[in-house]
């Protein structure tokens, strides 16, 4: 928020508010918008907050308005999983954070090593140990060690935006449709 703040100083913009929020606590009295950006959020979240980014989506943009949701995709998020769910099951009942991160990164260095031979999905899950060790302590702990993470298929999300009366309108990469 802080950093925000002086961003929007530095760079002397009259037209900008940084508010900071709970999605379920968004009325009526938000607004209109051309744009809603929801990043990092709809994966991350129980179904009452997925439900309500996409009625907020539905019911303050303009009516050509756009709304950029980000999410985690099936089948590709199995490999996540499958690593996040080995971290997990190490930590075991840890409650120190820093405890978190230090079994998550011993067991994540194991399984970079990797095996002699490695079959395809032995290969996939020790590069994603190595990228997850590149993560600082935030991300990792905020990403992958938290308490929800549900990556969703396509079909499933645009199902649900088409419940919410809204169309889907493409990729934010073009090259990814
Ligand atoms: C995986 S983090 C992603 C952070 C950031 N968007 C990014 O991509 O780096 C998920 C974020 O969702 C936020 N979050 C979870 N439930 C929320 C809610 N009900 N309202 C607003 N934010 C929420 C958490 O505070 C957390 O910062």
């Amino acid at each position: 928020m802080r950093r925000g703040q002086k961003t929007i100083s530095d760079l002397g913009l009259g037209n900008v508010r940084l508010r900071q929020m709970n999605v379920l606590e968004v009325d009526e009295g938000f607004g209109e918008f051309d744009y809603i950006i929801a990043h990092g959020l709809y994966s991350w979240t129980p179904v009452a907050v997925r439900d309500k980014i996409l009625a907020i989506a539905r019911a303050h943009t303009h009516r050509q308005g756009v709304a950029f949701v980000s999410y985690n995709t099936m089948p590709g998020g199995h490999v996540r999983t499958m690593v996040r769910e080995m971290m997990l099951h190490h930590i075991g009942g840890a409650e120190d954070p820093a405890i978190h991160l230090e079994k998550a990164r011993e067991l994540l260095r194991l399984i970079a090593m990797g095996r002699p031979e490695p079959d395809t999905l032995e290969a996939a899950v020790a590069t994603y140990a190595v990228e997850l060790l590149e993560r600082t302590d935030s991300a990792l702990y905020h990403d992958d060690l938290c308490d929800i993470y549900e990556p969703v298929y396509f079909h499933e999300f645009a199902a649900h935006a088409a419940g919410h009366d809204l169309q889907y309108l493409g990729e934010a990469n073009p090259q990814e449709a």
